[in-house]
């Protein structure tokens, strides 16, 4: 039977195209069932993207999942004989997407046993190759485990301290990098190059000076010393070939140890495509061998929008987002028109090449992250209660207050009783008072939050504070303060790799106009 192309969907066409690419470099099919024992996700939640999983009882009474990851089966499965396994897959799974569960398609290949240079090489120019089937305009970033683990050594952190800066560098947010080596006693030169490693992304000849400057202790120069040998081979094998470098990039340090690597396909908001090397997961299993692989997200294709070349921004309606607007407009981005009385949500100046749209705070990094938007100004409060996969570029110093718990004057908290907490952030004030180990009630409110403990509704609350006013008025006071709070300007992670250039002189020209001031 002829099946043309045009009888295949758009994410059948590209199984097989990626396929026959895997097969043409000798990967054979690995096929598993749907359902595991969800006792190979609970043991390794932290290899996982997410730790929800869909679990059902077997009819042998065993706690069963349904699939949310192919490689670990594949892991726990693989017989460890000394020979390199060369395998692809193409699997359905299933993760929250948003606040739901989603079956999603993956394919993807593992190559497990003796990964010298050459195997290294293969896969990375597979992974390539298979964005350039999806794509038009695409990029592959690396990234070096080796390179993050041996720097973060240099401080003499705690695993939670490092879990921390990680997080950190891989929001490129230099503010609170800085912030956090201060908080942690670390000297100016491990800060220097812990942001400067952040910051770093591009082409691999054109940072990788920058990133010998980095370069530390042994972890930090082996590290480095792959990645040269990566590139030279790889110029051998494909003189074509980008490799982009961007440490933002990071992984779990328990799994991976190695390189590690995304992809990006220029009109989709999120990585299609995600790898690395992992042999420490291999370790946890008792297997010696090393392992190297990756997935490809084939359901994010359907979100492709063609890219107009305008750098969009959402502002947050009201006063923050009309001082965020001054300071861009100080910049050399002003738009004429937004500061007319209406009711239009959208303006744009083509000439400083840049779109504006009213949002609701709360909103502005649901479209920053969902690609809509490449920029935009956030509070910080937000921030922190809404986890995003943003970059968070500049601390605008704009809109500034602090999160707290406050009560009554006079209030002393009965460990003995469960606390009651009022507020609009259940989900700071649940991480604040676990890490205090505090066990509390969430009371979640919309507004006029400081009325629930005069009316007997919670012992404490924990929301904004920005003059003390409304507590003051209200015979309340602050106990703790848990953050400083003010605006931010976040990047989608793709729109920043595919506009650095535009996004980066953007930063550039609004720091000045922050600092004069
Ligand atoms: C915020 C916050 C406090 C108040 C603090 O409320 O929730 O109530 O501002 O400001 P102050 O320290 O300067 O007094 P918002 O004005 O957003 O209204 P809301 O009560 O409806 O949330």
């Amino acid at each position: 039977m002829d099946l043309s192309q045009d009888v295949l969907r758009k994410d059948e066409r590209a199984i097989i195209s990626l396929r026959s690419l895997y097969r043409q470099f000798g990967y054979t099919e690995y096929r598993m069932s749907r359902f595991e024992e969800y006792g190979l996700y609970s043991d390794n939640k932290a290899f996982l993207s997410s730790g929800d999983i869909i679990t059902f009882t077997g009819t042998n009474g065993k706690l069963m999942a349904l699939r949310p990851d192919v490689t670990l089966s594949i892991v726990k499965n693989i017989k460890d004989d000394g020979s390199t396994k060369k395998l692809y897959y193409s699997e359905n799974i299933y993760r929250p997407d948003g606040h739901e569960f989603k079956e999603q398609m993956q394919v993807g290949l593992e190559c497990i046993g003796n990964i010298g240079l050459d195997l290294m090489c293969e896969v990375l120019l597979l992974a390539q190759r298979s964005l350039g089937l999806l794509g038009e305009s695409t990029r592959l970033d690396v990234s070096h485990m080796g390179f993050l683990g041996g720097l973060l050594q240099q401080g003499e952190l705690t695993h939670e301290q490092r879990l921390k800066l990680l997080l950190r560098i891989g929001e490129k947010n230099i503010p609170e990098l800085g912030a956090l080596c201060s908080e942690y006693r670390q000297s100016d030169g491990f800060r220097n190059r812990i942001t400067a490693l952040a910051s770093l992304c591009g082409p691999f000849d054109a940072v990788i000076a920058q990133l010998c400057d980095i370069s530390v202790n042994n972890e930090t120069g082996t590290a480095l010393q792959e990645l040269k040998e990566i590139r030279e081979a790889l110029r051998q094998r494909d003189t074509r070939h980008e490799l982009n470098l961007d440490f933002s990039i990071v992984n779990d340090l328990r799994y991976y140890s190695g390189i590690i690597f995304q992809g990006f396909i220029e009109g989709i908001s999120s990585k299609v495509l995600s790898g690395g090397r992992y042999d420490e997961l291999l370790r946890k299993f008792g297997k010696r061998s090393g392992a190297v692989g990756f997935a490809v997200y084939l359901d994010l294709l359907d979100r492709f929008t063609p890219q107009d070349k305008l750098i969009n921004i959402a502002l947050p309606k009201g006063r923050l987002g009309e001082k965020a607007y001054a300071v861009f407009g100080e910049s050399g981005y002003e738009c004429p028109g937004i500061r007319e009385e209406s009711r239009r949500l959208v303006f744009e100046n083509l000439n400083a090449g840049v779109g504006y749209f009213w949002v609701k705070p709360s909103d502005v990094a649901i479209y920053v992250q969902s690609g809509v938007a490449d920029i935009g100004v956030v509070g910080k409060d937000i921030l922190l209660e809404n986890s995003t996969d943003v970059y968070e570029l500049l601390d605008l110093g704009l809109g500034k207050c602090r999160m707290c718990v406050a009560a009554e004057k006079g209030f002393t908290d009965d460990p003995e009783r469960t606390l009651r907490v009022a507020t609009k952030f259940p989900g700071v004030a649940l991480d604040h008072f676990e890490k205090a180990g505090r066990e509390i009630d969430i009371i979640k409110l919309n507004g006029s939050i400081e009325l629930a403990p005069l009316l007997g509704l919670s012992d404490v609350i924990v929301d904004i504070v920005e003059t003390g006013g409304t507590l003051r008025e209200n015979d309340l006071e602050v106990i703790e303060t848990i953050a400083d709070i003010s605006a931010r300007l976040v990047s989608n992670k793709v729109s920043y790799k595919f506009n650095r250039a535009k996004i980066s002189e953007l930063c550039i020209n609004i720091s000045e106009t922050l600092k004069n001031r």
